[in-house]
């Protein structure tokens, strides 16, 4: 069968045939087995016309180039990397004094708050040896990903996704390597923002988005971001995750996507696979937002834990610090055997989602749906019923 049609000027840009970006997903369940977005996902999908993006959130700097030259052995098409650059990291810790102990970061009050929150679960309560926990550690006077930023730099990837805070610092230096910058805001102050700053592309990710997610929809927050930011061109996000998405965004003015929650569920993905399962088993109203395992605002498949952490009202922490203060949580958890109390990030479209599919299967569903949608070659919409 033909290959669909389906050309923005994303693909001009990006040097891709769809205009489907992988979103750069990190790690879930706690971050020990890596992010989501490894290179296996990331080649699948720039090899079937998309854009693969690494989650290199979930990598220490030497770790992500190593990932980087594997999604090289496995394309030859563009790709990017996607990282997280949070202004408060630590809540500012980072650049005063680190102790030994990280951990003593966190007021002791807290970390008794959450010992008993497991414990009122009946969970028994152990401390996760340093090996074993997968927080990021404090670096004196560094942020959260001042050493991935020079890998990427050093790397010269061809496309950079900042999916928080804004890589103005860096943007002379990407730009003189030819990378392609691309931001993720939530709302319209962010967009104004990061395109002032020189973004070549703003994604708008609305909070039905699973992961880090802002307060406004997806079909209200795409247009008034293309509003404020034309000339620079706008990517939506949030809820996509078939042909009738990526038309609505098109038509929306969007010059593309980006999905997560769709390729959660790829064969490809690096995905538990109870935490798999659960995002396929999910129905529509099965997330929920939390700062627990974050500090930020994170969509998540719901789970007893999360309705506990609510309920019990703890200040969350600032990111990074909010990691450090659950470190002994996901750990018990972990030894419980209770993955089903941690991090799910996932979207609200996961009710839409039934069955795992490959990378290229999902891509080419959504292109060619979408290719349909636009040709008004779809089948007329449902006669007119009597009677009723
Ligand atoms: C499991 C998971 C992990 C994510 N991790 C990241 C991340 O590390 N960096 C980032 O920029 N966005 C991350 N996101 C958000 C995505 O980039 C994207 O904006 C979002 O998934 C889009 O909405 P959708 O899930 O409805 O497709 C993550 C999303 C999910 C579901």
């Amino acid at each position: 069968m033909a290959r669909p049609v389906l050309r923005t000027v994303l693909c001009d840009m990006l040097g891709i045939e769809y205009p489907v970006i992988l979103a750069g997903m990190g790690p879930v369940a706690g971050g020990i087995d890596g992010p989501v977005a490894t290179a296996d996902l990331v080649a699948a999908v720039s090899n079937a016309g998309g854009l693969g993006v690494i989650g290199g959130a979930g990598y220490g700097p030497e770790r992500l180039r190593e990932e980087i030259q594997r999604v090289r052995s496995m394309t030859k098409k563009p790709f990017g990397v996607d990282l997280l650059l949070p202004s408060n990291f630590m809540g500012g810790a980072a650049s005063g004094e680190i102790p030994a102990n990280p951990r003593d970061l966190v007021p002791a009050e807290s970390r008794a708050k959450v010992r008993k929150l497991a414990e009122d679960m009946g969970l028994q309560w152990f401390e996760a040896p340093p090996a074993a926990a997968p927080a990021p550690r404090p670096r004196a006077g560094q942020g959260m990903s001042d050493g991935q930023m020079e890998v990427v730099i050093e790397e010269k990837v061809p496309v950079f996704a900042s999916g928080l805070g804004s890589p103005a610092a860096w943007m002379d230096r990407l730009k003189a390597n030819g990378t392609k910058v691309i931001c993720l805001v939530g709302n319209v102050k962010n967009a104004k923002r990061v395109a002032a700053s020189g973004a070549d592309i703003v994604v708008a990710q609305g909070t039905e988005a699973g992961g880090h997610t802002g307060r406004i929809a997806t079909m209200a927050l795409i247009p008034q971001v293309i509003d404020a930011v034309t000339p620079v061109p706008v990517v939506a996000a949030g809820g996509i995750a078939d042909g009738r998405g990526l038309a609505a965004a098109l038509a929306l003015g969007a010059i593309g996507v980006w999905c997560g929650t769709a390729f959660l569920v790829a064969k490809e993905a690096n995905q538990p696979g109870t935490q798999k399962a659960r995002v396929l088993a999910a129905a529509d109203e099965d997330t929920r937002i939390t700062k627990m395992y974050s500090g930020k605002t994170m969509r998540n498949i719901n789970n007893p834990m999360i309705e506990a952490w609510e309920a019990a009202g703890i200040q969350p922490m600032p990111m990074g610090l909010q990691g450090l203060l659950i470190e002994d949580l996901v750990y018990t958890c972990r030894k419980n055997g209770r993955e089903d109390l941690l991090m799910n990030a996932a979207g609200q479209i996961s009710g839409m989602l039934t069955t795992e599919r490959s990378a290229a299967d999902i891509l080419n569903g959504m292109v060619s749906q979408a290719a349909d949608i636009i040709a008004n070659r779809l089948p007329k919409a449902v006669p007119a019923t009597t009677g009723v």
